[in-house]
């Protein structure tokens, strides 16, 4: 896969230490389907600094027009502190789409999406992507001051609720608390969030659910070259293997993913 150049067009802060990068890319690069992600690397031009040597860093499709890609990322580190420098004009590298995506929720009559802290980046892309469809969105956030996309889930889809953990917006809880007691026939779920989140999914959704996880490991290559981002996966013979969720993932069945302590 190989890395093109994009030019930053707008960045915006819509939460403190939340930042929305919109990206030109060239005609060549492919649409992305959600679920994918890219790697970003600075330039040498880049103006503004990243502190030393760093690799490029993984981040999930938010939006896609033809020629304009979106990022929705959290300041959390030496990259993402840079990232949010940028600004507009400025070039990095780009290498993507990468990874599977999530299966279409084709057939489907209850389509489920849960999306926890920055997890909603690239739950806003498949919404936005399938939108037709009658999808209902529960986001869960620490606090009101993390919680994300509120109002945009709201434009695209009928049913949105809201958890924060303190109770300072919606429900006072975890997104979690939403999944109901039984499930009707026909129900698929989509998720993306912290490893909490899926963990806690994983223990609530029967097997015999289809339910769809975009995990976040750490990365470094991307192309499935360092085992950087390997995790464990049940095999249908019921043994552990080793996938990476760069190459392999980042979507998978939850009931496929091994969960330390289960
Ligand atoms: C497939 C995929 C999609 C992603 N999509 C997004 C996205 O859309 N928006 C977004 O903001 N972030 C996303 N991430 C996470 C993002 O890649 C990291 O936040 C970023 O690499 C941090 O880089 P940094 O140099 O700023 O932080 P570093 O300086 O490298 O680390 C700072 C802190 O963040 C922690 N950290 C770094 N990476 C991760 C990770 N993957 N998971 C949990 N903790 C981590 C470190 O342990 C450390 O505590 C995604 C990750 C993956 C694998
Ligand atoms: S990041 Fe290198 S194998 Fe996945």
């Amino acid at each position: 896969m190989e890395e093109c150049l994009g030019s930053v067009v707008a960045i915006d802060e819509p939460k403190k230490d939340h930042f929305l990068l919109t990206l030109r890319v060239p005609e060549s690069f492919s649409a992305p389907l959600p679920g994918q992600f890219v790697m970003l690397r600075q330039t040498p031009s880049s103006t503004a600094e990243v502190n030393g040597f760093s690799l490029p860093r993984p981040f999930s499709v938010y939006d896609f027009t033809a020629g304009s890609l979106m990022i929705l990322f959290r300041r959390v580190g030496k990259v993402t502190s840079w990232m949010a420098h940028l600004s507009p004009g400025e070039a990095l590298f780009i290498r993507g789409p990468l990874g599977n995506h999530f299966p279409p929720p084709t057939g489907k009559k209850n389509i489920m999406v849960f999306a926890g802290g920055i997890g909603v980046a690239p739950m806003h892309f498949f919404t936005k992507y399938f939108r037709k469809e009658n999808i209902r969105v529960f986001v869960g956030a620490k606090t009101d001051g993390e919680l994300l996309l509120h109002d945009t889930f709201c434009e695209i889809c009928n049913e949105v609720k809201i958890a924060t953990d303190d109770g300072s917006y919606g429900r006072c809880g975890l997104v979690t608390d939403f999944l109901p007691t039984s499930m009707e026939p026909k129900t698929v779920i989509y998720a993306c969030g912290p490893k909490s989140m899926l963990q806690s999914l994983s223990m609530m959704i029967p097997a015999e659910v289809d339910c769809h996880v975009s995990l976040e490991e750490r990365m470094a290559c991307g192309i499935g070259a360092c085992l950087g981002c390997a995790v464990e996966i049940w095999t249908v013979a019921g043994e552990k293997t080793i996938r990476s969720v760069c190459k392999d993932g980042p979507v998978f069945p939850l009931k496929n993913v091994v969960w330390e302590n289960k």
